[in-house]
């Protein structure tokens, strides 16, 4: 089972309403969980994808709302991952950067990873039993900083915040 579905608006202010997509796409992770696990478990256990991102990791600002959902989702994963494994289903979270979907047409004019190339490194993900899938040079990037020095990529998107903040006071 494959949990790809997400819409992704701009939305950097935290706001929490079931009605917004971001929180939308938490739900249906835990819908889709809830509904095919007993399948999948019924039929000797099978793999759980669920499609995540390097802002699982961390909160890129101007779009914290699509971060808190994806850091969510991450959760639900690994607890997914814990619960399910005794019945054989083994649940993997995907990370990548920008990946050249109808998505990321809308957010970056930036180096987009193609989702062939995201599919294939899911795929070899499944057949090695990786829990996770670094997709991407983007993801393996982030997974590192992450982990080294957390505190300078907190510091690196503050100094974009208040550049941006900076500039919009300029503007007025
Ligand atoms: N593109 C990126 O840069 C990027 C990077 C990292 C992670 N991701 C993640 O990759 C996944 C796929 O994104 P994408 O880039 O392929 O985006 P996309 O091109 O916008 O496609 C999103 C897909 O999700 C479906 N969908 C949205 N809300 C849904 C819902 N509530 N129930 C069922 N289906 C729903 C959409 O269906 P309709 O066509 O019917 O609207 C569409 O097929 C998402 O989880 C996204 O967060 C994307």
């Amino acid at each position: 089972m494959a949990n790809h579905g997400t819409r992704n608006r701009p939305s950097p202010n935290i706001s929490i309403s079931i009605h917004h997509p971001h929180e939308l796409a938490l739900p249906v992770l835990l819908a889709m969980a809830k509904a095919l696990a007993p399948v999948l478990g019924h039929n000797g256990g099978g793999v759980i994808v669920n499609m995540l991102s390097v802002v699982s990791w961390y909160v890129y600002p101007f779009n914290a709302t699509y971060c808190a959902t994806k850091h969510a989702a991450l959760a639900v994963t690994d607890g997914l991952r814990i619960q399910l494994k005794a019945q054989g289903t083994h649940v993997i979270g995907v990370y990548a950067g920008f990946i050249d979907t109808e998505m990321a047409a809308a957010l970056s004019s930036g180096p987009k990873t193609s989702p062939q190339q995201v599919a294939e490194k899911t795929i070899h993900g499944i057949r090695a039993g990786l829990d996770h899938v670094l997709a991407d040079e983007r993801a393996e990037s982030v997974w590192q900083a992450v982990r080294q020095d957390p505190a300078k990529l907190h510091a690196e998107m503050q100094a974009r915040w208040d550049q941006h903040t900076a500039s919009m006071t300029t503007k007025v």
